[in-house]
């Protein structure tokens, strides 16, 4: 088990913690924008079905073992402006990816790299985690760019590895290692 349910994460601005049933109509805004989930597997969510859907899929995966979806709430607020997840975590090898999404009412003020430095923390330190890694669509600047601020380091490209939306596309490959990581810290913060 990597998370406790009550596992929770403090940053400067933000509390990241496991999703909950009431986040959905805040998540609903989030993700029923075309704008945030052009790179992301999944349709823009049209309604509260397709937010109750997600949630369902979430608490299978959390009850395997597979995977763990997190919020992130602005405090200042109250409000949750984003989710993060860890999955296919591999518990011989110790590797697992992360994703994230934030609304774009919040992009570029620093709070995925913000909520980020301290979830990875937290992967690498408290979770068991050894190599992060995470697959972007190589035309999504701001998330290469936030990886890259991450200390990531770009291991390839993944050919056609993605077919989404009806469209073919590669995968940028990056890797962190915990070994890396406090050196990543000292360089980012
Ligand atoms: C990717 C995403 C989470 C970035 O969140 P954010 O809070 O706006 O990112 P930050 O403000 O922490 O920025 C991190 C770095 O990326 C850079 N950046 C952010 N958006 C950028 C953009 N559109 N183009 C280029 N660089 C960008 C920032 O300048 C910053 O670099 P710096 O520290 O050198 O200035 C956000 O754009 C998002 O949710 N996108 C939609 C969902 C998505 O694509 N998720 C990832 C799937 S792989």
């Amino acid at each position: 088990m990597l998370f406790t349910n009550s596992a929770k994460i403090e940053t400067t601005r933000l509390t990241i913690r496991l999703v909950a049933h009431d986040d959905l109509p805040a998540l609903l805004e989030v993700n029923s924008n075309d704008n945030v989930t052009r790179h992301l597997p999944f349709d823009s969510w049209k309604d509260m079905s397709d937010a109750e859907a997600w949630y369902e899929r979430a608490m299978k995966r959390h009850e395997a073992g597979e995977s763990w979806q997190f919020v992130i709430v602005l405090r200042e607020t109250n409000r949750v402006i984003g989710t993060c997840l860890l999955f296919r975590f591999e518990e011989t090898s110790q590797i697992a990816e992360i994703g994230y999404v934030l609304g774009q009412a919040y992009w570029r003020g620093g709070y995925m790299r913000e909520a980020m430095t301290s979830f990875i923390d937290y992967a690498f330190n408290e979770a068991g985690v050894r190599r992060l890694e995470a697959e972007v669509d190589p035309r999504n600047a701001a998330s290469c760019k936030l990886l890259e601020r991450l200390g990531f380091v770009k291991e390839g490209v993944q050919r056609e590895n993605w077919v989404s939306k009806g469209e073919i596309s590669d995968s940028n490959l990056y890797g962190l290692l915990r070994k890396e990581w406090s050196v990543a810290t000292d360089a980012v913060l």
